[in-house]
This record gives C-alpha cells, structure tokens and sequence, in this order.
C-alpha cells in the first residue's frame, strides 16, 4: 500500500504529466501558425508521450488501490519569439519534469517503497531521452539560423515522426 504522501505527489505527477502535454499543444499550434507542419507534428508526437506518461501513473495509483485526483490544469505560454526559443523553453520544463521525478524518487526511497522506485526507474531513463531529444534540435536549430531552405529540410524530417509506444513490460502499464 502506498503511503497518504506518495499518492499526493503522484497525483501532482499526473497533473504536471497533463501540464506538459498542454504546453506542447501550446506548440503545435505556434508552429502550425507559422505554416511548419513538421515541427507541429513532432509537438503533436511529444503530447502522445506525455499522455503515455500520464496513463502510466493513472495506471500504477490504480493498480495499488490508491485514489487518483484530477485538479486544475495550469495555462501554458502561448506566445515564443522563435521556433528557438520554443525549443529552448520545451527543454528547460523537461529539465524541470526531471527535478521533480528525482524528487519523487527520493521520497520512494526514503519510504523504501520498491514499487514506485521501480515505475520511477522507468522514468528516470525517459527523461534522459527527453532531454537528449530537445538538446540536439536545438543545436541543429542554431546552426540552421537564418537559413530558410535548411529549415524547411529539417521540417520535412520531423514530418516523420511518430509515436511509438514502449514494449517492455514495464512499459505496458
Ligand atoms: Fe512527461
Ligand atoms: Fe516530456
């Protein structure tokens, strides 16, 4: 059974998991203003992640009895000078989502609570990929600069990206 302070900050988890999809929507639509629809897939991509994510932490309060509460969901930023600076801005919450699942894991460990330090390990290795993901676009973003052609090419290559949902069993949940 998980402990009253592992639900609260599980449940927190679900909310900002949800928080993060609503800034990549944010995104969609920024990039899908500006007629990008490469860049507005792969936002489109990233908000199935985090609703994956968000499932996989409505799933594990489920299948340990625990309540799961569904609060209001703060407003995203709507407005990026860039497609940088969106870039630059989806990396720091990433940088931010990682905190706060160290900070989960912490609590797990401190409540040797396996079972969740089990979920978290999970998460813990998204993250870095979530990070890597955001990291090398912008680099590729700042090399581009200015160069329209080199843009568009990078926004036929993200037309591609799709969703694909993890399959190990872990994963499943
Ligand atoms: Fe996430
Ligand atoms: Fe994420």
């Amino acid at each position: 059974m998980l402990s009253d302070r592992l639900v609260t900050a599980i449940n927190d988890q679900i909310n900002y998991e949800m928080y993060s999809a609503n800034i990549y929507f944010a995104m969609q639509a920024y990039c899908d203003s500006l007629d990008l629809d490469g860049f507005a897939n792969f936002f489109k991509v990233q908000i199935e992640e985090e609703n994956f994510h968000t499932s996989k932490f409505y799933n594990f309060l489920n299948q340990m009895d625990a309540r799961i509460n569904i609060g209001a969901i703060e407003a995203p930023s709507n407005d990026y000078g860039s497609i940088l600076e969106a870039f630059k801005e989806a990396l720091n919450h990433e940088k931010k989502v990682t905190k706060r699942i160290y900070n989960l894991m912490n609590i797990a460990t401190e409540e040797r609570d396996h079972a969740t330090m089990s979920l978290l390990k999970w998460f813990i290795d998204e993250q870095v990929e979530e990070e890597d993901t955001f990291n090398k676009l912008i680099k590729k973003l700042e090399r581009i600069g200015d160069n329209a052609a080199a843009l568009y090419m990078l926004d036929t290559e993200l037309q591609a990206r799709t969703f694909v949902p993890p399959t190990t069993s872990n994963a499943a949940n």
